[in-house]
């Protein structure tokens, strides 16, 4: 599947833009907690408090071969958190009316994904692995899969 935001030409980082004007809130980075120490770092996520939804499933990808991309698609309830917990990699974001691009390298901080934002990641490093909390269980009826019909109804709930 060919990505639509990440793809050539580059998409503007466009930074400072509010992607995602639901009652949810932007799509945004978040803190999360890191305990450092010598033997090695610790980070833990608690659901409700450094997450703004009750965390009901945790997904991973990880062994992305280089050039691939994953996501393409959009939730009609589903919230997300999404920590590059090792490597790096970019996520673009689209509410069907403004885009952003993130580039997470930091595994104490979460990219939140309100429902009705169109997501693509791409420029997966080495090694790199995607931990991604997410606010309901597995469902393909939750997904839009077509952009088109996205950001149809997108622009309809805005
Ligand atoms: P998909 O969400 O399209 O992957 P990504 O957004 O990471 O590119 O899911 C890929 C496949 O995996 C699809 O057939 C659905 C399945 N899947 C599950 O069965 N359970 C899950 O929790 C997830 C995220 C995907």
């Amino acid at each position: 599947m060919g990505l639509r935001l990440l793809g050539d030409p580059p998409a503007n980082p466009a930074e400072g833009v509010r992607v995602g004007a639901g009652p949810q809130g932007p799509v945004r980075l978040l803190p999360l907690p890191k305990i450092s120490d010598p033997r090695g770092n610790l980070t833990f996520i608690e659901s409700g408090r450094h997450v703004p939804f009750e965390c009901r499933r945790v997904y991973y990808l990880y062994d992305v071969p280089g050039g691939e991309g994953r996501g393409g698609h959009a939730h009609r309830e589903l919230q997300q958190l999404v920590v590059a917990s090792s490597g790096s990699f970019d996520v673009a974001v689209d509410d069907g009316t403004r885009t952003r691009v993130f580039s997470l390298n930091r595994s104490y901080t979460g990219l939140y994904i309100p429902s009705m934002v169109w997501r693509e990641l791409a420029n997966f490093s080495s090694g790199s692995v995607a931990l991604v909390l997410a606010s309901e269980h597995y469902s393909e009826a939750d997904y839009y899969r077509d952009y088109d019909e996205f950001a149809r109804d997108a622009r309809v709930v805005a």
